[in-house]
């Protein structure tokens, strides 16, 4: 009789386990849900990574650069931030924008624009030099390493970002000329290291169309993409004040020199826009990474129309996927929904 309850209550057991097993399993492969925005102000311009198991994210701060991390996207909101750093030095002191870590050839490199004496025209880009432990950033001090100012462009120049392609390592960015004329235009110069560039900037892209001159005509914050062979740079368009900024397209013609305009395609519709259904106004700035395959991307948005430029830019995290070889973005999820973490 007691071997008998005992066995009873082994298969129990047993069946109570498989059953709980199955529900773990399903919660294990979805590791949760979390809700956008990440923070109530200043999530402007993120740049987001997922590197064993911790999420790690800088966004524009003005007075310094600083990242977050945390094991899910929903701890980002409580996580301390850590300054990685921030300078006196007259020239390079004023409104730091942007930053952008890259791990290339063995070390973290955070590149960012700023400004000196509170003078927006005097924008550049730099890049600051880190540790050399891929898995984490944050491991090592950060020190300015070098202005990256392309011979040809000593101009107004913000959004540096890296585009990697065939063997050899680009850089892109949004600059203009002058100041009669409000238009930015997206440029690509050749690095010859992380920390130098080599040759002339080309200009390949400026905003032409209805969606890309909203206030005023911007291409910005450009992010490079390879799938399938083929090679995009998704950019913001139009004036961040506005809350039509939106995401664009353009797409390398395979096998073409990225350091030609004509090698270029704009696609004619923008792929990601504000929601006003879900109350998500200006979405742009993105930067897209990877979590175990699968896609993911961080822009800012607003909560309300109108609220500008500043500091109400909030960060928000979504999945995307990809249809042949292009990105496919979803529609901006509203503050507050449930979104599955991949
Ligand atoms: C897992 O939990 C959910 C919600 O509590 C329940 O509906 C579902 O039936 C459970 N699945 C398994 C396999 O036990
Ligand atoms: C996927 O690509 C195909 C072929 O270009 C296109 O017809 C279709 O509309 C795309 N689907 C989505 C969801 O973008």
């Amino acid at each position: 009789m007691a071997f008998l309850t005992s066995i009873a209550l082994f298969l129990s057991l047993a069946a109570l386990s498989l059953a709980s097993f199955g529900n773990s399993s399903s919660v294990l492969s979805r590791a949760g849900t979390f809700s956008n925005p990440l923070n109530k102000q200043k999530g402007a311009d993120p740049c987001m990574r997922y590197i064993n198991g911790v999420y790690y994210m800088t966004s524009t701060q003005n007075t310094d650069i600083a990242m977050w991390a945390a094991t899910t996207v929903e701890g980002i909101k409580t996580a301390t931030p850590t300054v990685l750093f921030t300078d006196t030095t007259a020239g390079r002191n004023f409104d730091f924008w942007a930053p952008e870590f890259w791990y290339l050839d063995g070390r973290w490199y955070i590149y960012y624009a700023v400004a000196g004496n509170g003078d927006d025209n005097t924008h550049r880009l730099h890049v600051l030099s880190g540790g050399t432990d891929a898995s984490n950033p944050m491991n090592g001090a950060y020190s300015h390493t070098a202005s990256l100012v392309p011979s040809n462009f000593d101009f107004w120049a913000v959004d540096g970002s890296i585009l990697e392609l065939g063997g050899a390592r680009y850089f892109i960015f949004s600059g203009k000329t002058t100041d009669a004329v409000w238009t930015q235009c997206t440029y690509i110069v050749r690095m010859s290291s992380p920390t130098a560039l080599s040759g002339n900037a080309v200009q390949i892209s400026c905003p032409t169309l209805s969606w890309e001159t909203a206030a005023t005509p911007v291409q910005e914050g450009p992010e490079a993409i390879t799938i399938g062979g083929v090679t995009h740079i998704v950019y913001s368009a139009s004036h961040c004040s506005t809350d039509d900024y939106a995401l664009g397209l353009l797409t390398l013609t395979t096998g073409a020199n990225p350091l030609l305009a004509s090698s270029w395609t704009k696609a004619t519709s923008p792929v990601f826009t504000k929601n006003v259904a879900a109350g998500v106004y200006g979405p742009g700035h993105h930067f897209m990474f990877e979590k175990d395959g699968e896609h993911l991307f961080a822009y800012h948005g607003k909560s309300k129309p109108g609220l500008g430029c500043g500091d109400l830019r909030t960060t928000r995290v979504q999945p995307f996927s990809i249809n042949g070889t292009n990105p496919v973005f979803p529609a901006a999820v509203g503050d507050g929904i449930a979104v599955a973490e991949p």
